[in-house]
């Protein structure tokens, strides 16, 4: 999309922060981490006492749902609109243990913690080597990343290649994820889990909006009324609502520990990241 989109940086902070696009993530996944299966796995390993970092926190559906069982959560989002989003959910929650840092992970300075969770983030992320290498230098204990096993744009593909007239070149998955992973030494385990589809439209005009957005086409009348008609067809209407003719998806849960499986003498220093291409990556 950046590279497709005229005047560029179609996924930085820029794309939150403009309109209501914040809110409406927001209103989409309120509440929604408490049926999701990350959730479940990062609970397994929290105490009171642990330190969280959420990377790419957006409203902070899981800082938010973790804060009550852990010491303290830095969530941390390049857009401003998020940040104030979560500020002031935690408020309203009266959850004074969240402590929300405004900036790009690539370049914020914030203390490791024990647990660092990256959600639905890293398919977003040119420099995914480096992103993932500064996740790793910021974790104690567990880390997971955390992203749809399926390239996004699959749903949207048939609707591209109709106005393209060609393929969409696939985005990259939870696969891409661990190849980095390995590439940096970095062993990790995953689970592949199903999520709900919590995408919703109030009606086929608006989602036709939003699928004319992510397959990059003209507003005009004629693209327009030939998305409504595709979309009449594809979408099915629940209520008074309409959603995509899935009700999950796969995502995986990558996760590895940094301190386990370190062979001996492996140095792990919190905060000071490996270089990476510089040089060989330890092995696990
Ligand atoms: C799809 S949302 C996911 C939000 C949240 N983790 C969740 O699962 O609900 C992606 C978020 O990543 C943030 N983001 C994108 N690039 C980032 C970066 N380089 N550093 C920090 N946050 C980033 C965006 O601002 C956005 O809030």
């Amino acid at each position: 999309m950046d590279r497709l989109t005229p005047d560029g940086g179609a996924m930085g902070a820029a794309y939150w922060d403009s309109g209501t696009r914040a809110r409406r993530f927001a209103a989409r996944t309120a509440g929604s981490a408490a049926s999701d299966p990350l959730l479940a796995r990062v609970r397994r390993v929290v105490r009171s006492s642990t330190t969280v970092l959420d990377v790419g926190a957006g409203p902070g559906r899981f800082s938010l749902a973790l804060a009550p069982r852990v010491a303290e959560v830095v969530a941390v989002d390049a857009s401003a609109a998020m940040g104030s989003l979560l500020r002031r959910a935690a408020r309203e929650a009266r959850l004074a243990n969240v402590t929300v840092v405004t900036g790009r992970w690539e370049e914020v300075h914030v203390a490791p913690a024990d647990v660092v969770l990256c959600s639905y983030v890293l398919p977003l992320i040119e420099g995914a080597a480096a992103f993932l290498a500064k996740l790793d230098a910021h974790c104690g204990a567990h880390c997971f990343v955390y992203l749809s096993a399926l390239s996004p744009d699959i749903l949207s593909e048939p609707f591209w290649r109709h106005f393209h007239g060609r393929p969409r070149q696939a985005g990259p998955t939870y696969l891409d994820a661990v190849a980095v992973l390995d590439e940096l030494g970095i062993r990790a385990d995953v689970e592949v889990v199903e999520v709900r589809v919590r995408t919703r439209y109030d009606n086929v005009a608006a989602a036709a909006r939003s699928y004319r957005e992510g397959l990059l086409l003209p507003d005009t009348a004629v693209v327009r009324r030939e998305l409504r008609g595709l979309l009449a067809q594809w979408l099915v209407a629940e209520g008074d609502v309409w959603r995509p003719p899935l009700r999950t998806t796969p995502a995986a849960i990558i996760h590895w520990s940094p301190a386990a499986g370190s062979p001996p003498g492996r140095r792990k220093t919190p905060g000071r990241g490996r270089e990476p291409g510089g040089g060989r990556a330890p092995s696990r």
